[in-house]
């Protein structure tokens, strides 16, 4: 409950902090229901800044405060505390308690499966004890930790512990979202790692007792992300030890508190028969993730929450180029760009668009998004395109030297760039104040031998931004003889102005532009390419993201036509899928994508800046047709890719098996539409692994096969939480459209429905959402089950469901009867009494 309305935050309204910290004892003394929080805190005022002293403070209840050890009676005001304090230095001692045991929303201290635990980012850490709960405030922490549970763990290294008790102490300075505290019943997966100048860190993944066997995959991976770092960035840990604990119930995905992470136990845990290739790819990129935060995020922090993507985009990068040299990079590229259209492009073109850095918030949690995330990478992907490796290398040494120990801004961040390479940076800032996906169009012209390219841009306008200026765009080119050989090879050519032109000469004909290569710039090209440019890219294309780029590009307009025309699957698209599957040169993960058809929330974003109102009803059909032609066309050459792609011997997640397995399982799922699932029937029975007992499970359910697969599955798993959350997902998730809402609907009546714990949740509701026909069946029973249970939720857990709520970001797309049916909906979670801020915030920007 609040009494006021709540408040808009603005970053031109940023001021440094009135007081620093200089040094923070915590006790906490746990119990479930009551447990007490002790702090002794020096601070010293900020002469560059004088003002009132201020700690936020949320749901606490204060036991006792002193100054200097004389006790003192603080006035509470909005969102904390204020007190008379002495000129210069003092010490602020408080004791506080709180109640981990009733905090759903799983923010601050908390209990999950009988631990404790904390998630402090953003601002939990006033949930715990009273605070400048601001990223520019950073201190060491040493804290106590008394608890009758086994394992008491914090941040930094561990001091001393007895019966009872341990103490733990960060020298590093800190802000307090890192802040992080563990107890629990809880075992080790133990390992070490020394660093290249020659420290030994030792290394756990704690878990409860019936974890252990899946910590393997995530130690191998911290290792090798620990190796990474050193090598590709020069960056080494700086603790003895390094804790990661996996925690059942969680927001997000993982957390990168100094030494101590804490994970969702999806985001960490695995095992063959428990973990698809899927997820331990996943498992890898988070732990890396998490891993590399030390420096970029922990070492070097934000100055304030508008500057989140500093460390974000930064380390999704990293993360990304991790993972790009432990596996297939044009891959991982082609997965990253998927991911990248599907969340981000859908929030940069709906009504929640907004700049990668944010001018204004209600509640920072609505901001982690995939703007400030993924986007966020794709500018520093930019940066290293424009400046080239040597200078991007050189610019992050000296990022990393100047600015070690201190909470920076995007001005830093550039500042280094143009520091080391004497360039003028300052269009390419655009990139973070201006939200919206640039749309990029091409036109070419060849005479005497020069070859002209001509580029506009254009960026549609956003909420509150409805003029746009040109921004710098890095775009990758190369250009093919029409033999098929490379005469240009890949060229980034710099455009600056809304239309430019950029000329090659000395060619003989007319070549094929193969433009944006390794989609070198997060735009959408709208140039109109003709299916025989696409086709002759599909076959000769050297970059292998254009080439797939290329494959795509032929199926959408296939399904489009389908859906718009009622046309007939494209044969000649058909055929080229047929020649890039036969073609054993190509890397089988590749092969893989290319099989895979556009999604159909992708084909109604495309309809519809086509000027085409989607119908998701429409789009399925058409993406079903197309599958039972490919299917048919295609049905020995995908049953002997099918057994040429099996992987014997024992299970083991590296990319060339698993990508032979997503070869595999894409043709088994169109296959089934042929055997009416009898290969699917085998591989579910005779799985040794996840990945294969899924793919099997999820190609019967589609052949309407799948009752007793489910049930088998079900007494097999069920208990086993993460694998229980498939088990829920694929129901939903592959339901028939008019089959989905009342699929969600029976399992949420389902007794291991335990709609409290995130994931759970989300495995029906955000499944039922993925599922596009299902959940925009016009009936309009998807969108009321989801409004129920997310007005159900968000007094329970605010940021669950203000994230979940983005399943209604696209509402404007649809026809008038869709937008009236959701448009009541979000009203009726608008107007549910004592809605959180944060869900709030949301529904108001989406409804607009
Ligand atoms: N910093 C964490 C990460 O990127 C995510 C924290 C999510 N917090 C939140 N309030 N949504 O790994
Ligand atoms: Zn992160």
């Amino acid at each position: 409950m609040r009494d006021s309305a709540p408040q808009t935050i603005h970053l031109a309204d940023y001021t440094p902090p009135a007081y620093w910290v200089e040094d923070v004892h915590l006790t906490f003394r746990l119990a479930p229901t009551a447990t007490r929080v002790l702090s002794r805190i020096r601070f010293v005022p900020n002469s560059d800044a004088p003002g009132r002293f201020f700690l936020h403070g949320e749901g606490l209840t204060l036991i006792s405060a002193k100054i200097n050890g004389a006790p003192v009676s603080p006035a509470f005001v909005e969102d904390g505390l204020t007190c008379a304090v002495p000129d210069g230095p003092f010490t602020w001692e408080a004791e506080v308690e709180i109640n981990p045991q009733a905090n759903t929303a799983l923010e601050g201290l908390y209990r999950s499966g009988g631990m404790y635990c904390t998630q402090c980012e953003a601002e939990g850490f006033r949930k715990i004890t009273y605070y400048p709960d601001r990223p520019d405030v950073m201190a060491p922490f040493t804290v106590r930790v008394e608890g009758s549970d086994p394992v008491l763990l914090s941040n930094g290294n561990p001091v001393a512990q007895g019966d009872g008790w341990a103490e733990w102490h960060d020298p590093w300075r800190k802000p307090a979202y890192l802040f992080a505290l563990v107890a629990g019943d809880l075992v080790a997966h133990r390992d070490s790692f020394t660093t290249r100048s020659g420290k030994d860190v030792d290394l756990a993944i704690w878990v409860r007792k019936g974890d252990l066997h899946k910590c393997a995959f995530g130690m191998d991976a911290l290792k090798r992300s620990m190796d990474w770092d050193e090598r590709v960035y020069g960056r080494e840990y700086d603790l003895d030890v390094f804790n990661i604990v996996a925690v059942d119930d969680f927001n997000a995905g993982a957390m990168e508190n100094k030494g101590l992470n804490v994970f969702n136990a999806s985001a960490v845990l695995a095992s063959p028969d428990t973990a698809t290739d899927a997820n331990f790819e996943r498992i890898e990129s988070i732990i890396a993730h998490e891993y590399f935060h030390n420096w970029t995020g922990n070492r070097i922090t934000c100055r304030d929450w508008f500057q989140l993507c500093l460390k974000e985009g930064l380390t999704v990068f990293r993360d990304q180029q991790f993972s790009a040299d432990e596996r297939s990079a044009p891959v991982k590229r082609i997965d990253d760009v998927l991911a990248l259209r599907a969340r981000q492009f859908r929030e940069d073109n709906g009504p929640l668009a907004h700049p990668v850095r944010p001018e204004s918030f209600v509640e920072i949690n609505n901001f982690y998004t995939a703007t400030v995330y993924e986007k966020g990478a794709e500018l520093i992907g930019m940066l290293k395109r424009l400046v080239g490796d040597e200078n991007y290398a050189r610019a992050l040494d000296l990022y990393f030297d100047r600015h070690d120990g201190e909470a920076c801004t995007i001005e830093d961040w550039i500042a280094v760039f143009e520091e080391t390479t004497g360039r003028d940076l300052s269009q390419f800032k655009t990139w973070y104040s201006q939200a919206g996906t640039p749309r990029l169009d091409m036109t070419d012209s060849f005479a005497d031998g020069t070859y002209t390219l001509t580029f506009r841009q254009h960026t549609p306008a956003t909420p509150g931004q409805p003029d746009k200026a040109p921004m710098v765009i890095p775009i990758a080119v190369g250009l093919l003889s029409p033999n098929g050989s490379e005469c240009v090879p890949t060229t980034l050519l710099e455009m600056t102005k809304a239309e430019q032109s950029f000329t090659f000469e000395g060619l003989e004909e007319k070549p094929v532009p193969s433009i944006l290569r390794g989609f070198s710039a997060p735009v959408i090209v709208t140039r109109k390419s003709d299916n025989a440019e696409r086709a002759f890219l599909l076959a000769h294309d050297t970059d292998p993201f254009n080439r797939w780029e290329a494959g795509r590009a032929l199926a959408k307009d296939a399904l489009v036509r389908m859906v718009k025309e009622g046309a007939a699957p494209d044969a000649a698209f058909i055929d080229a899928l047929g020649q890039v599957l036969a073609d054993d040169t190509l890397d089988p993960a590749f092969r893989a994508l290319v099989l895979h058809l556009p999604g159909q929330d992708d084909l109604a974003q495309t309809l519809f800046d086509a000027g085409v109102t989607p119908d998701p009803i429409a789009i399925y059909a058409a993406c079903d047709s197309m599958a039972d032609a490919i299917a048919t066309t295609l049905e020995s050459q995908l049953a002997s890719l099918f057994d040429a792609m099996q992987v014997p011997g024992t299970y083991s997640p590296d990319a060339e098996a698993a990508g032979k397995r997503a070869l595999a399982n894409a043709a088994l799922s169109l296959l089934s539409r042929r055997d009416n699932g009898a290969r699917a029937q085998v591989q579910f029975d005779g799985a040794d692994n996840m990945t294969q007992q899924l793919a099997g499970l999820g190609a019967l359910i589609k052949q309407g096969k799948g009752d007793e697969a489910l049930q088998a599955f079900y007494e097999q798993w069920h208990d086993d939480r993460l694998v229980l959350d498939k088990w829920f997902g694929l129901q939903c998730s592959l339901a028939k459209p008019d089959e989905a809402a009342n699929v969600a609907m029976t399992l949420t009546a389902h007794p291991d429905f335990e709609w409290k714990n995130p994931n759970r949740f989300r495995s029906v509701l955000g499944a039922l959402a993925s599922n596009a026909a299902g959940f925009h069946h016009p009936s309009g029973a998807g969108y009321t089950v989801m409004a129920d249970w997310l007005i159900k939720l968000d007094p329970v857990n605010p940021q669950t469901t203000a994230r979940m709520i983005t399943v209604f970001e696209t509402w404007r797309r649809y026809d008038a009867d869709r937008q009236a049916l959701i448009a009541a909906e979000l009203d009726r979670i608008a107007n549910t009494p004592d809605l959180s801020r944060d869900t709030a915030e949301m529904v108001s920007r989406i409804r607009g």
